[in-house]
């Protein structure tokens, strides 16, 4: 009985060995009409395998692959990150199909990833990128800081279609968009980009211009409009060749792009990595970003420069002397109490990187969009002035509530984010789920009492912890638009997931 168990064990293994190893696919539908095929190549040795998966836009080497039965576990690892995946992969194969799954765990409310399932292919074992992918830039010649241009000396306020409309954004929806911007008073409190995101490129002409498609039919008509209200107009594209949703970016036609901008009217442009990992290497990312920096600015138009690329290789070290004003610090936002939190609350530290003219950006703003209370869109906007965080708006400007305008249109909170001195503020103590931030002004420090957990709390600071030496400061709560007495320190209940915030002069 147990011989039988032993080489039951031993067949298995070897079967499962002998049935991963060579190439597996699949192929499903991406934005924009593209088919995203994924290739996975497994090398096996006995019951251990490496590999890679790759797609047209980013290969990942498969690490610590274990094969027990038809079971498989594995790691994987992506150049432009610096760390490998936090969670591994399981895996099944039955016949000719392998089934993983990731071991990420639901977050919020995004779900767990679904499984992948891919069929065994036979004949292409080793991936090659289509040839319209292959690399066409010349090397670039070392890296070179460039000076400040001299914009965004306060963080940008403003308005970004992805996060309510993603790809279902248009010009007559921009035109709305801008002109509730005015009604609604967000104009006046400081936001004037009013910035599309992704899905608004067609292809090129047949002399490389790069077109807007059927969606915006006249940029220079809308950037006129847009001007007339007293905004500014942003664009998105990015240094691969395509953009996230499968648009056309702008590899090789850098300064075309830049022209084309300049000429349309254009304020903003957010510029998106994505699928540039297939034509740069980790160490050309600086220099790639730098070389639509000195578009922009060869063009003669001022324009703000945002960099985005999910806060990869410390981009805090090189952002600005890339020639960027902002640089995403995170991956994707969500409209979750857990994926706000958690962005906003990890950025401490980061504040070494920030001053007037270049920011860190924790992403836009999910104020009004429904998936959080009143309440955590008013810690949303504390923290994210703390932060001295760009505010761009990602709602639905046409039919926020009164509650929605109230939170983003708060003048004395705003007055914080947009403080000409231009600090990131920094976390003071953390108790459990209670903490305490300060951020020097120009006049007097902010100081926010955030209540993470799931009861009210009470919090309490000294003055002398956030580095305020006088007794009797005024003390001003900026929700709650009252001075307060507060000689040597203040003390509040706050609600669960709330905030207090101060400003101490
Ligand atoms: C990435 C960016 C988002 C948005 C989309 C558009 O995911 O991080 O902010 O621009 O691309 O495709």
């Amino acid at each position: 009985m147990r011989r039988l168990a032993v080489s039951f064990l031993f067949a298995s293994a070897l079967l499962g060995a002998a049935d991963l190893a060579g190439t597996w696919q699949r192929e499903e539908a991406g934005d924009n009409g593209r088919k995203l095929v994924t290739t996975y190549v497994f090398k096996t040795d006995g019951n251990r395998f490496t590999g890679v998966i790759a797609t047209e836009t980013e290969r990942r080497q498969i690490l610590n692959g274990v094969i027990d039965g038809n079971k498989i576990t594995f790691d994987n690892w992506f150049e432009f990150y610096e760390r490998s995946t936090a969670a591994p992969y399981t895996g099944e194969i039955s016949g000719e199909e392998l089934t993983i799954v990731s071991a990420r765990p639901a977050q919020g409310n995004r779900p767990p990833p679904p499984p992948v399932v891919l069929q065994r292919v036979s004949g292409a074992t080793v991936y090659t990128p289509p040839p319209e992918w292959a690399v066409t830039h010349k090397p670039f010649r070392g890296f070179r800081p460039i000076p400040p241009n001299g914009l965004a000396l306060t963080p940008p306020m403003g308005w970004n279609s992805w996060n309510k409309f993603a790809e279902r954004i248009d010009d007559k929806a921009v035109r709305e968009i801008a002109d509730a911007m005015v009604a609604s008073g967000m104009r006046d409190a400081g936001y004037v980009y009013v910035n599309i995101d992704d899905t608004w490129e067609a292809g090129r002409d047949k002399n490389g211009n790069i077109q807007s498609n059927e969606k915006f039919p006249d940029m220079r008509a809308l950037a006129d409009y847009v001007h007339a209200q007293g905004l500014k107009l942003g664009i998105y594209s990015g240094p691969g060749r395509l953009t996230c949703a499968n648009f056309t970016a702008s590899y090789g036609h850098e300064e075309q792009d830049a022209k084309t901008w300049a000429a349309w009217g254009i304020d903003y442009l957010k510029y998106d990595w994505c699928s540039a990992s297939a034509v740069y290497r980790p160490d050309e990312m600086a220099s790639a970003y730098q070389k639509m920096a000195l578009a922009l600015r060869s063009t003669g138009r001022p324009m703000v420069y945002s960099l985005c690329q999910y806060g990869w290789l410390k981009v805090g070290e090189w952002g600005a002397a890339a020639g960027g004003n902002l640089w995403r610090t995170t991956g994707d936002i969500s409209d979750n109490w857990r994926s706000m939190s958690t962005i906003g609350f990890n950025q401490n530290g980061r504040e070494k990187f920030a001053g007037p003219g270049y920011w860190n950006d924790p992403d836009m703003l999910e104020i009004g969009n429904g998936g959080m209370t009143d309440t955590e869109y008013r810690t949303h906007m504390s923290l994210w002035s703390m932060l001295a965080a760009p505010l761009l708006a990602g709602h639905d400007v046409r039919t926020m509530t009164p509650a929605t305008r109230e939170i983003l249109t708060n003048k004395e909170v705003i007055a914080i984010d947009q403080d000409k001195f231009g600090r990131q503020g920094v976390r003071v103590r953390q108790q459990g789920d209670l903490e305490v931030w300060k951020k020097p002004l120009a006049q007097g420090v902010a100081v926010a009492l955030f209540n993470r957990g799931g009861a009210t709390a009470k919090i309490a600071v000294k003055w002398a912890e956030v580095g305020i030496a006088s007794t009797n400061p005024k003390v001003r709560d900026l929700w709650a638009h009252k001075d307060v007495a507060a000689p040597d320190g203040f003390s509040a209940e706050v609600p669960s997931h709330g905030v207090v915030m101060l400003r101490v002069e």
